[in-house]
């Protein structure tokens, strides 16, 4: 799973996952871990016939704790183990669900542990079907999930393609990383919400010739994590990303770029309608005089070597900067191998910047290509702290947190 995907920090926190009969129960068991992995506790229930395909043992090996299934033979000391997560669970997931599961949770039945546990349980439930497509077609399937977004359930769409029947369409449960951000975003803060974000991540490819182009290895997961994080707490985030193997759920908005000028470009065009913006990205300040749409070939001119001309590119961030408004705010990034603080300052103030967060590149466990960062951050309001090494999403959480401490 990819780093911007992996948040921990949610200590305490506890989910409550139900899991039914589909050929996709096994899923679930990457759901508890991810769940763990991000601090959770969790709980679960397995209806009868999940436990056809997968026993709660499996569950409880992987520490989720308590596990229940038969309605009458409760696991715990108490008669009222039906209400249990309605009294201390934050959120409940029904991952996957059955159309049985839907249709009973969309009427309000109660004949099973599963249903008098959602039926008791007053905070956010999330719901990720998995099913046969013509099952999910079938008009009554189509007006119990309809039923579902009407009483408040959060909805994980299935996806579209091959099924384990061998049948093809609409069906496909979910992956784990679109189950686990609706479940962590369910369990954040929303300071965020009703916020337009932009994030610029990733490198820029400026070419050369047919075949060559000057680029960096950034790999924009700083900046997938604050986009993360933002959406995790409630905004309306759109990444603008150069060439990344970073996937983003489908509540994000991404445009995807190549070259600085397209980045430069898709911002112009997005900024005048955000209150927040944040530049990643690892920008090339200049890009190479073009050679032409053909390859250069070696030889041409002896073994001499050859010179490439550079022009420059257009300074994202220092552009925004400009055009600020009072009510929108902007954050840059310093990637600096000395003098970080001096130079730190200098871009804050040059580029008309609210916050800047700046790294030394050379120090081992920071910048390119490792899941870890530590910052310099610095504030247009003056404050000043350097931060320990941490995860980059632990970052991201952080620099959130000090944005809205305004
Ligand atoms: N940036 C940008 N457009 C550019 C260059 C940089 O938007 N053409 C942004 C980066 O996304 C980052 C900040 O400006 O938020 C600082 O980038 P950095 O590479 O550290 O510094 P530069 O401004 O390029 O200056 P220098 O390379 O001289 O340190």
């Amino acid at each position: 799973m990819q780093q911007h995907y992996q948040f921990a920090g949610f200590m305490g926190k506890r989910v409550h996952l139900g899991v039914t009969g589909s050929i996709a129960a096994y899923k679930a068991l990457d759901l508890v871990r991810s769940y763990l992995a991000a601090d959770c506790l969790v709980s679960a229930t397995l209806t009868d016939s999940c436990t056809k395909f997968i026993q709660g043992l499996s569950f409880e090996a992987l520490g989720a704790s308590p596990v229940y299934s038969d309605m009458f033979d409760a696991r715990g000391d108490s008669a009222f183990d039906h209400l249990e997560p309605g009294q201390i669970a934050d959120v409940m997931v029904i991952a996957p669900a059955s159309a049985n599961t839907m249709a009973k949770l969309a009427f309000g039945m109660a004949d099973d542990m599963l249903s008098c546990q959602a039926l008791a349980f007053a905070g956010p439930k999330i719901i990720a079907p998995a099913m046969n497509p013509r099952m999910w077609d079938n008009p009554a399937t189509q007006r119990n999930w309809e039923m579902l977004g009407d009483l408040g359930f959060i909805r994980i769409q299935p996806g579209c393609g091959k099924v384990a029947c061998g049948d093809t369409g609409d069906g496909r449960f979910a992956p784990t990383e679109e189950i686990l951000t609706a479940t962590l975003k369910a369990l954040s803060p929303q300071d965020l919400a009703g916020k337009k974000v932009m994030v610029t991540l990733g490198p820029t490819r400026e070419p050369w010739d047919a075949v060559r182009f000057w680029s960096n290895p950034s790999s924009g997961t700083m900046g997938a994590c604050i986009a993360m994080a933002a959406y995790l707490r409630g905004a309306d985030v759109t990444v603008v990303a150069g060439p990344t193997a970073l996937e983003f759920p489908a509540g994000v908005g991404v445009v995807s770029v190549t070259t600085a000028q397209q980045m430069y470009d898709a911002c112009m065009d997005l900024w005048p309608s955000m209150d927040i913006g944040c530049c990643t990205a690892a920008v090339a300040d200049y890009r190479p005089k073009p050679f032409g749409d053909h390859k250069f070939k070696k030889g041409g001119s002896g073994d001499d070597g050859i010179t490439v001309e550079f022009e420059p590119n257009h300074d994202i961030l220092k552009t925004m900067g400009g055009m600020k408004t009072d009510s929108q705010k902007l954050i840059g990034f310093a990637a600096e191998t000395n003098d970080i603080k001096a130079n730190a300052e200098g871009k804050l103030q040059r580029k008309n910047l609210d916050l800047i967060a700046a790294n030394d590149i050379s120090k081992e466990g920071s910048g390119f290509g490792v899941g870890t960062n530590q910052m310099y951050v610095l504030d247009k309001a003056g404050r000043k702290e350097m931060w320990p090494q941490l995860a980059k999403n632990e970052v991201a959480w952080r620099l959130w947190d000090h944005l809205l401490l305004d």
